[in-house]
């Protein structure tokens, strides 16, 4: 199972890399769940999912205890039947689970964002490949709301602002539940320099190299996913992270043996 998440400074381009990604790695015959906790949901229009703005149901979940959660799962709704029940489904066969909508009162949105939270914590890490979609900046990347990735995929532009971002977010990996491995992946490169810049500030693997590809932003005018407006640099470049990734850290599950113990 791959289990990557995407983070990076606002505006880097996750939502437009993780829902491609998502797709992709689905193309490849693996169950994949796209986990957005951004509460404003850019990886629905770039999975091609329409965006539906109304709540999780208030009955999903009951108060929690005393001393735990303010609000838990209902009794007998676990994490596989929310996923079931609740998760969109988007082309490719990706399902997609969104955080919070920002629709429907104060309450509802708690409810359903601590729903999710705890779908995202309970759910069978053997069923799902995961592909998340984190809002730009630090904040929830330190409060650990990745804690499901193996991976954490840094998204950075080639400009000092970006940089800088990426390189706090380098800091997770000494978080205690940080994810076992912190990759680079530039995105909007024009100049092979582009790549040297970053590399050297972050001292981190680079995994790939996303170039600038003007059908990125005419898809998301059409409201579009890159997937579905034309094949190019961008799917291209996309497609070869997939392909690194798989052979690179989808080493967590122990490899088969051929009968031999
Ligand atoms: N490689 C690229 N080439 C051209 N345009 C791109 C590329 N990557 C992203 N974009 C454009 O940059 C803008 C921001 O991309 P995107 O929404 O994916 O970023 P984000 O990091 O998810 O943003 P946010 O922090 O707001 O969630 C979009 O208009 C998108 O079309
Ligand atoms: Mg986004």
């Amino acid at each position: 199972m791959i289990r990557i998440a995407f983070a990076g400074k606002g505006g880097s381009g996750k939502s437009s890399i993780s829902g491609t990604f998502a797709r992709l790695l689905a193309r490849r015959d693996r169950p994949v769940l796209a986990v957005d906790s951004d509460p404003l949901p850019g990886m629905a229009y770039s999975l091609g999912i329409t965006v539906d703005d109304r709540p999780t149901p208030d009955d999903v979940v009951v108060e929690g205890p005393a001393d735990g959660p303010r609000w838990v799962l209902r009794p007998g709704l676990d994490a596989t039947t929310f996923i079931d029940t609740y998760a969109a489904a988007g082309p490719d066969r990706v399902r997609y689970l969104q955080f919070g909508n920002t629709w429907g009162h104060f309450s509802t949105l708690q409810r359903g964002q601590h729903a999710w939270s705890q779908v995202v914590r309970e759910m069978d890490p053997t069923t799902w490949n995961l592909v998340g979609d984190l809002p730009g900046g630090t904040r929830q990347a330190m409060f650990g709301w990745a804690k499901y990735a193996d991976v954490l995929a840094l998204v950075v532009e080639p400009t000092a602002k970006s940089i800088h971002v990426a390189r706090r977010l380098r800091n997770i990996s000494k978080a205690d539940w940080g994810p076992t491995d912190v990759v680079v992946v530039p995105n909007r490169v024009t100049h092979p320099d582009d790549v040297c810049r970053i590399s050297e500030v972050l001292e981190e693997p680079v995994i790939g190299s996303v170039p600038e590809d003007p059908s990125v932003t005419d898809a998301d005018k059409l409201a579009l996913a890159p997937l579905d407006h034309s094949t190019g640099p961008f799917v291209d470049a996309i497609e070869q992270l997939v392909a690194v990734v798989e052979s690179t850290y989808d080493s967590r599950d122990p490899a088969p043996t051929d009968g031999v113990a």
